[in-house]
């Protein structure tokens, strides 16, 4: 077989329906094997738990092929971690120990020819992800699920590549203090939609969205961790229980501190100290890193560096993780995982 014929340097973010994919059925208690079909459609009950009661979730990572041509995912333990801490909290059934991995691994491999080539810039995204799945009517977990993993070969994820993005502090909020915001549930990103639309509408790229309880916290965007660079070249990344704990973001602390010699500081980022960053991405495994421009909180206009491209800091961490995704840079043990 040969690679498909698409034109991969100028591939969106978008939806395109591959040859094959994984799933796997939890009933009576036990998940059964799993297999690889050709099937795109999902055929429920109209009563299934997850169209009653939007019980679901999902992950999302990447396959990418290296300068010496081998197809990799990076960290896709951390996923399979996350998934299952979201299944739990939905109370969903966990997925046993490697199940999540040898899935995402057996749809990649199903869908080589889809993996975009080395230097295209364009990645394969991987998208796992679970639902009750047998009628529920009274609110209750449902007791059947299933789990399936697509792939969809994707461009960036903001239309403009690496230029700045700009973004406006929301007058919604995303997570509640004990809520799901530390999951990656459907049900957030359901909420999310309409503070989405009327950003967009009023000409910005994405919300910022501070902490609901004193709504002066910085939180996340609605798909992004922030990491923010002060004057001094360290990395201060926000910490709060009710934003989605970022591979991305993870990473590139540990890239930060042991690769650039940056100190990193993980703490309660306020509103008001936003002026005094030097530099601000939002991270994330769709755009890697994208650099803010600025945050427009209610005609205050917070500007980073010329408003325009880069941080220098921010693009050493972003040309150093990109490096150990596409193999050039030596990653830490474990961290690029070879399927082929
Ligand atoms: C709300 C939210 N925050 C952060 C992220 C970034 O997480 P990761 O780096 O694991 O992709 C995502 C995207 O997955 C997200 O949806």
């Amino acid at each position: 077989m040969a690679k498909k014929d698409i034109d991969w340097e100028n591939l969106g973010f978008g939806y395109i329906k591959t040859d094959k994919r994984y799933v796997s059925n939890f009933k009576d208690g036990k998940w059964d094997e799993g297999l690889i079909t050709e099937d795109d459609k999902v055929v429920i009950s109209e009563c299934a738990g997850v169209l009653q009661y939007s019980q679901s979730c999902f992950e999302g990572l990447k396959a990418y092929t290296t300068e010496d041509g081998r197809v990799v995912t990076f960290r896709p333990d951390l996923n399979a971690q996350r998934m299952n801490d979201s299944a739990e909290r939905l109370e969903m059934p966990k997925l046993p120990d490697g199940k999540f991995l040898e899935a995402v691994d057996k749809v990649v491999e199903a869908n080589i020819d889809w993996v975009p080539p080395y230097g295209s810039g364009a990645t394969l995204y991987i998208r796992p992800y679970m639902f009750g799945s047998n009628p529920v009517i009274g609110v209750k977990p449902a007791d059947e699920y299933q789990f399936r993993v697509f792939v969809t070969p994707v461009g960036p994820y903001f239309k403009g590549g690496t230029k700045a993005v700009n973004l406006k502090v929301s007058d919604f909020d995303r997570a509640a203090p004990h809520g799901t915001g530390h999951i990656k549930a459907g049900l957030n990103y359901a909420m999310s939609l309409h503070a989405i639309v009327t950003a967009h509408a009023e000409g910005y790229d994405e919300n910022l969205y501070l902490d609901p309880a004193t709504r002066t916290k910085v939180e996340e965007t609605g798909g992004a961790n922030f990491i923010f660079v002060d004057h001094d070249g360290n990395l201060v990344v926000p910490k709060s229980t009710s934003i989605l704990p970022s591979i991305t973001r993870r990473s590139l602390t540990v890239v930060g501190e042991k690769y650039l010699g940056c100190k990193v500081y993980e703490r309660e980022v306020l509103l008001s100290e936003l002026k005094d960053f030097a530099e601000c991405g939002l991270c994330g495994t769709a755009a890697v890193i994208s650099p803010v421009g600025s945050i427009d909180d209610h005609g205050n206009k917070i500007v980073f560096g010329d408003g325009k491209e880069m941080g220098p800091v921010t693009k050493k961490l972003y040309d150093t993780l990109t490096g150990i995704q596409m193999g050039h840079i030596e990653g830490p043990e474990g961290w690029v995982h070879t399927i082929k």
